[in-house]
């Protein structure tokens, strides 16, 4: 059993399953994940890992006066198509963007992967307090991997993307899917930013950064997962309500472990003392809040502006129809106003 002042495992552990009864299968894939007696899905890897991250937290609590890093509720904005304008869309034959939204959520996930190959330099070489029997101290004992592994999929089992691509095959019954939806994305794909820091270093500053905008991502991923499930539920725009809509609560319930780990360690950053090569101290309340703020501003900003106007350009391109200005007119009568709060605007 699991003392509750243990604070220290191995990346097995962090790594273990709850034990289920039954696989989740989806189009004959075998997912990550599974469900116990009594019929409740139990995401993957969490026998340990939730219970690590909340003895993290109890001790980032009882040992510093500063809280729980938060993105706060009001930067989060609706997703950049409303459920509405989706099911507008279908409903007058223009799947297209729904679809291809759908695919940009799989293949996004899936570079979820690449969080294990993030470099976490030796943590006594930029923070100063111990670390000993911290989340930052399992990043790369476990956490990052089974991070990678739940968006991924991991050998023979299916993670997100392939749990997206299965909710989104569902739902509209194995629609052909464009390759120019990958490649679309990667030509998005913005450079890396100015350090902030750059006494720290690039690869401390990269690591804080990753951390701070996958938090974000995560957190405005809620919009998300409320989008699509109340789109892929409703029978008349989607072909398997059910099946579809329960791959996005399952997807939504592994992603709580994310978010919690990920403010854990970035919580205990803010308790500590950051110094660089040449001796030069910041505090890590100031490092992570200045990246947390450039990065909030950029994502608040960016849904604002270029991801409704590159959703409406999609609908021209994939609609093929003469009256399409006329559906987007409509289209754009349907969507949720949104700013982000006046700390923010630009
Ligand atoms: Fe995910
Ligand atoms: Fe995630």
């Amino acid at each position: 059993m699991l003392h509750e002042s243990r604070l220290s495992f191995g990346a097995e552990e962090l790594l273990a399953n709850v034990p289920v009864t039954e696989p989740l299968v989806v189009g004959g894939v075998r997912c990550h994940g599974g469900f116990g007696a009594d019929g409740a899905y139990h995401s993957p890897r969490t026998l340990w890992r939730v219970p690590a991250v909340q003895a993290w937290q109890r001790q980032h609590l009882a040992t510093s006066p500063l809280p729980l890093v938060e993105i706060p509720e009001d930067v989060i904005p609706p997703h950049s198509i409303g459920a509405a304008q989706a099911k507008f869309l279908i409903r007058h034959g223009v799947r297209e963007p729904v679809i291809r939204i759908l695919t940009e959520i799989a293949i996004v996930e899936g570079f979820g992967a690449m969080i294990r190959e993030l470099p976490v330099p030796p943590l006594k070489s930029f923070v100063r307090e111990p670390v000993t029997g911290t989340a930052l101290e399992h990043l790369s004992r476990g956490l990052f991997e089974a991070h990678a592994r739940d968006e991924a999929g991991w050998e023979q089992e299916g993670g997100h993307r392939q749990m997206w691509n299965a909710a989104r095959d569902a739902a509209f019954s194995n629609p052909i899917i464009s390759p120019e939806i990958f490649t679309g994305i990667m030509a998005r794909r913005g450079q890396e930013p100015a350090p902030l820091f750059p006494a720290l270093g690039p690869q401390v500053e990269r690591l804080v950064r990753f951390m701070v905008n996958v938090l974000a991502i995560e957190v405005f991923a809620r919009s998300t997962f409320a989008w699509a499930e109340e789109v892929l539920s409703d029978p008349a725009v989607s072909d398997a309500p059910r099946e579809a809509t329960n791959l996005v609560r399952y997807i939504r319930s592994d992603e709580a472990p994310h978010v919690e780990y990920l403010r854990t360690a970035l919580s205990e950053i803010t308790a500590r003392t950051l110094y660089a090569a040449d001796g030069r101290e910041y505090s890590g309340r100031e490092v992570v809040a200045a990246l947390m703020d450039r990065t909030l501003r950029a994502m608040t900003h960016q849904r604002q502006t270029e991801r409704i106007a590159q959703l409406r350009d999609m609908i021209r391109r994939t609609a093929n129809r003469p009256d399409v200005e006329d559906l987007i007119a409509q289209y754009d009568a349907l969507a949720t106003p949104w700013s982000p709060p006046a700390r923010y605007a630009a």
